[in-house]
Formats: C-alpha cells, structure tokens, sequence
C-alpha cells in the first residue's frame, strides 16, 4: 500500500516536471528560431540588447516583456509577433531561466563623461547623429545604448564590416570620366543607382550613363581598431548611456528629406 502510494506520488511529480519541462523546452525552441538571431542564442545580446539581465530598457516585468514582444518596437529592428496567450506565457517563462545565468545589471565599466570626448575627438560625429547632433550618413546612435548589446557595439566600432546593417550597406559609382562617388545604398533597380555621399547628399545615376556600379563588401566605417584600451572602454560606457528618444532624430530627419 504504502509503496503503490510513493510510487503514485513520485508518478505524479514526475508528471508535474515533465509538464514544466515541456513548456520551457518549447519557449526556448521558440527563442531559437525567432529571436536568437539578434538577441544571442543564450540572451546575451548582439543586433538586439542583452535580455539576461535583470534591467531592460522597456520595463522587465512578464507584462512589459509580453507587450514588446506583441508590439515590438516601432522605429528600430525589433519586430512584432504574434504569438498566442500560451506560446507568449511560455516563451516569457524561458527568458526568465536566462536572466539566472548572467549578472550583467551594472552598468558598463568606465567613465562616460571622458567617452563623450573620445567620441567627440573621433570624428563619430561626422557621420553619425545622437539626438539633433551630428549627421546622418552612418545609423542614429541616439538610442545604441538600448538597442544593442555592448559587445555588438565594440565589434563594430574595431571591426565595422563584420556585421553591416542592411540599410547601411555601400556602393561606389564610377562616372565616365572616371570619378568616383562612394555612399550609402538608398535605393537601386535595373536603371538606376541612388546614393546618400558622406557630405548627406543624395545622388541618382542612370546606369547606362556611368562607367561601373560596384558594391562595397566592407563597411563605409572605419575601423578604429588603434584606441587605447581606456578611451576605449570610456567611449564604450558612454554609447552604453544611450537610451534616447526614438523620434527626436527622427523628426530632424523628415525635416530634412532623410528617410
Ligand atoms: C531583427 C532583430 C530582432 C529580433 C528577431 C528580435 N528582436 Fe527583440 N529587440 C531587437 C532590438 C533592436 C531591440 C531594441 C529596441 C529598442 O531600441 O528599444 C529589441 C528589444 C527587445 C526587448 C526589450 C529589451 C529591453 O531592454 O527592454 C525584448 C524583451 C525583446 N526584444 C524580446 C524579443 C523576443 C522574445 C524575440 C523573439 C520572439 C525578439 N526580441 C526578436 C531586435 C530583435
Ligand atoms: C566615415 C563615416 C563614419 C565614421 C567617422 C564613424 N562611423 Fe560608425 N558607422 C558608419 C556606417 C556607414 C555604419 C553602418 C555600417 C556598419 O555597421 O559598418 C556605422 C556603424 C556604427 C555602429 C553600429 C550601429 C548599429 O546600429 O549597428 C556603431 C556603434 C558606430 N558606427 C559607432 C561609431 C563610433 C563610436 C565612431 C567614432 C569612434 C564612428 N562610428 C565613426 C560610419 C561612420
């Protein structure tokens, strides 16, 4: 009797697991054939921001994460879902297993004040824009800090052409009389090639009218891969600060015909 009881016990707990189990197995398949692209396969953040972490930018209770989840994030990469009540619950359940593994809720290390000047002496800001300032040929970095993990972030500034956002990819324009005009792709079909020039410009080219359209394989970025090692770190907790407003470039920029 007793056995049969234990047994009928163990039998049942065993069910209970195995039902948890199951569900966190299926949010974590759901993490890996949707969101692991950009968050990590483990959360640890690249093209998206680090979800391991106690401290997210949208609020980090299961209702904020379920609203950005079936919201997305309007203006940046990260997209929409629709994901039923269950597979969200599930998917939510999982993301919660991950903050475990990592204590990555301290800010990044270094000081701020002095990268903003890194920044500044760099040059960054001829070709990228954070809030009003500065210009538009490379992405908004207005909002870095929250969009992206801050390993994502020093692979691009050391080695920028290891991962080029799509929109921001290069082409070079060689003109008959053998000039040529480097830029971002803004747009091209079989006719004609639009670009953005390092100076915000917009040019078209008929194709039949150049020399030859060729596409840059490496980023229009420079690598700054000689910093050292503490303006580095410096210039890395500064763009770290960055959670700006999504649309206070973005109004400078329909103000000025820049998509
Ligand atoms: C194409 C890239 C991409 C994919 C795919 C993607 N995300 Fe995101 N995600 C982002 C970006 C970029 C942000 C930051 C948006 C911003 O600037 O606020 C983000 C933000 C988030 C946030 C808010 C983080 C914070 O700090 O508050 C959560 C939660 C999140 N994503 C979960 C998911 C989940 C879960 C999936 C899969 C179902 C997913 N994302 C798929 C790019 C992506
Ligand atoms: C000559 C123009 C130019 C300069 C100067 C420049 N960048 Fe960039 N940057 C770009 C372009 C174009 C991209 C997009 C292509 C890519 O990711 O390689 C980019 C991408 C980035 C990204 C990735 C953005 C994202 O959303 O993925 C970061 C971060 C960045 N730059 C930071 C910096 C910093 C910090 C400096 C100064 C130390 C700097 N850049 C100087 C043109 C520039």
């Amino acid at each position: 009797m007793r056995i049969a009881y234990t047994a009928a016990l163990v039998l049942c707990s065993s069910l209970a697991w195995s039902q948890t189990g199951a569900d966190l197995a299926d949010g974590q398949a759901t993490f890996r054939g949707n969101c692991a692209f950009c968050h990590g396969l483990t959360g640890g953040g690249g093209r998206g921001p680090i979800l391991n972490s106690a401290r997210l930018a949208h609020g980090s209770t299961d209702a904020d994460i379920k609203n950005v989840i079936s919201a997305g994030v309007p203006g940046t990469s990260m997209p929409a879902f629709d994901f039923d009540k269950d597979e969200l619950a599930r998917l939510v359940a999982y993301l919660r297993t991950l903050s475990g593994s990592a204590a990555k809720a301290a800010p990044v290390a270094g000081d701020p004040v002095r990268g903003r000047k890194v920044y500044e002496r760099s040059g960054c800001a001829g070709c990228h824009r954070i809030g009003t300032e500065g210009s538009v040929y490379g992405p908004e970095l207005t909002r870095i800090g929250a969009g992206r993990s801050p390993e994502y972030i020093r692979e691009s500034i050391v080695n920028p052409s290891a991962d080029i956002p799509q929109e921001y990819g290069g082409v070079t324009v060689i003109t008959r009389d053998g000039k040529r005009i480097t830029g971002v792709r803004i747009n091209e079909d079989t006719f004609t090639v639009q670009l953005r020039n390092a100076s915000q410009n917009f040019q078209m080219f008929q194709k039949d009218e150049v020399q030859q359209v060729i596409p840059e394989t490496k980023s229009l970025m420079p690598a700054y891969s000689s910093l050292d090692k503490d303006d580095m770190q410096n210039l890395l907790a500064y763009l770290d600060t960055l959670h700006g407003d999504l649309n206070a470039g973005a109004a400078v920029k329909k103000a000025e015909g820049i998509r």
